[in-house]
């Protein structure tokens, strides 16, 4: 299984990861389709990048911490499968902190912003 990632700090960079088999991952399934894209990131982060950045809380779509563009689109990395070759990106880059992490206030305010006024994260907005 293979994953690659953008990290902002390195722009026109995809670092790329082999994971090996779930089990070698301290993961019990025999495939890593099906186990949760956090999942992945928690493993690299602890086996083999520690600088990796992912930010991770309720692991059931609850809470959008782990919110990031996972194969072009924005989506909880906690709810969304592995496959091979699968791409990760922060939800976008002009709010990154660190590789998939971003500004939390701006990932909450998307749960009730419009698309329009999202499209300005600089105007001030209220929640409803
Ligand atoms: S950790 Fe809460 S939505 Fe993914």
């Amino acid at each position: 299984m293979h994953l690659r990632l953008h990290r902002p700090d390195r722009p026109g960079e995809l670092v790329s990861f082999d994971l090996p088999p779930p089990a070698q991952a301290g993961i019990a399934a025999e495939d890593w389709a099906g186990i949760s894209v956090s999942a992945a990131l928690q493993y690299l982060q602890r086996a083999v990048d520690p600088a990796l950045g992912y930010a991770l809380s309720c692991r059931r779509g609850l809470c959008n911490i782990c919110a990031m563009k996972i194969d072009g689109e924005v989506v909880t990395a906690c709810t969304t499968p592995m496959h091979d070759g699968i791409l990760v990106e922060p939800a976008r880059d002009s709010l990154a902190l660190r590789d998939t992490v971003v500004e939390l206030s701006l990932v909450r305010r998307a749960r009730v912003l419009s698309p329009a006024e999202q499209a300005d994260p600089k105007e001030p907005h209220h929640a409803r």
